[in-house]
């Protein structure tokens, strides 16, 4: 199989964590970096001997260095990069949220549809073994059906007031990690949203949410109860209660251990380490479908990420929280 040739656009903190991942990543090679000043593209390429380096994203773009990009840039950019590459004849692996709102996904399918490019969000939860793992348990049917999920992704930010989070054009917890807990529940309920509820703490200082709690009711009974935050720690677990027992996911976004409960009692560990960094399984996945031709992942699909920013655009309605490409 040709190996798929990747560029990063952004020398940030994520875009460390792809470089260091596509070194054991099969399928993919890491032949690009671009940033918005050379100087920073240059020491980030020293870094991981990537052999090209670009000063502007456009370049990047526009040059013939690449397959495929990675947009490692804050979220509320994430559609304008990821337009400009898939014009250029460019597959995409867009950080979460993949954008901001459901209109702005909608023009980058569109984009991708027109250039007939790959494009998917990089929702490395969703390809962790922890994750196969789990969705495999809840098939079985040892817990029985599920009827009850819980989910919190919480910490503190209070020290990074800088951080792209508290940026009044797209920050706020739900975007950044509660989009992890509402896919967490989407992956283990098949029945459709009945009704969302959101409550929210907006910062004083920001205007973003600082503290998210969402109840989700489904047509068949089940419920969610998912939260977020940024300047609040809690124990970052996820649940899901069956008919006949429970399975206590830790770091439920990036799950390496599933403890399962059968009547009340502990009855299994199961261990679900993963590869490298985590990322090393998006990669793949990403490089396997723009090899086999493929516009989409069948494991994170156009559909999955959509129905996400549908959930977030109604729980931001819910919460008062609106953001200028909003109004677009
Ligand atoms: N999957 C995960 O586990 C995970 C974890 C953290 C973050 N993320 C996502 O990854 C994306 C980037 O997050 P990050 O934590 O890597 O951010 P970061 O450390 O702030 O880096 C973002 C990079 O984007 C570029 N950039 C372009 N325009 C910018 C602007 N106006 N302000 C700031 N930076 C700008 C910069 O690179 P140049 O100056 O070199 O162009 C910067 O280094 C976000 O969408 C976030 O949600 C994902």
């Amino acid at each position: 199989m040709k190996e798929v040739r990747w560029g990063i656009i952004g020398t940030g903190g994520i875009a460390h964590r792809f470089a260091q991942a596509c070194k054991n990543s099969d399928g993919a090679v890491l032949s690009a970096v671009a940033s918005r000043s050379i100087e920073n593209a240059n020491s980030f390429a020293d870094e991981f001997g990537i052999p090209q380096r670009f000063g502007s994203y456009k370049e990047m773009a526009e040059s013939d260095a690449i397959d495929a990009a990675y947009v490692a840039v804050p979220h509320g950019l994430h559609a304008a990069c990821a337009i400009l590459f898939m014009n250029n004849g460019k597959h995409i692996l867009s950080e979460k949220p993949i954008t901001i709102n459901s209109s702005e996904f909608f023009k980058m399918t569109e984009c991708a549809k027109r250039n007939k490019v790959f494009l998917m969000e990089a929702m490395w939860a969703r390809m962790v073994p922890g994750t196969l793992r789990l969705m495999e348990l809840v098939k079985s049917g040892r817990l029985g059906r599920i009827k009850g999920i819980q989910g919190s992704f919480c910490y503190d930010m209070s020290d990074e007031p800088n951080h792209h989070a508290f940026s009044s054009d797209s920050g706020g917890s739900l975007l950044d990690v509660g989009c992890y807990a509402l896919s967490f529940a989407s992956w283990y309920s098949s029945a459709a949203v009945e009704k969302i509820t959101a409550v929210a703490d907006i910062g004083k200082l920001n205007h973003v949410d600082e503290h998210c709690c969402i109840l989700i009711k489904y047509t068949d009974g089940t419920i969610a109860s998912l939260s977020s935050a940024m300047m609040l720690k809690k124990p970052n677990e996820g649940y899901l209660f069956g008919e006949k027992g429970y399975v206590k996911v830790g770091r439920f976004y990036a799950p390496e251990k599933l403890e399962i409960f059968i009547d009340g009692c502990p009855e299994e560990i199961i261990e679900t380490p993963y590869k490298g960094n985590g990322f090393e399984e998006e990669i793949q996945e990403a490089s396997r479908c723009i090899s086999a031709g493929l516009t989409q992942s069948p494991l994170m699909p156009h559909s999955q990420s959509a129905y996400i920013l549908s959930q977030m655009d109604e729980i931001r309605s819910q919460i008062g929280l609106t953001f200028p490409c909003d109004v677009k």
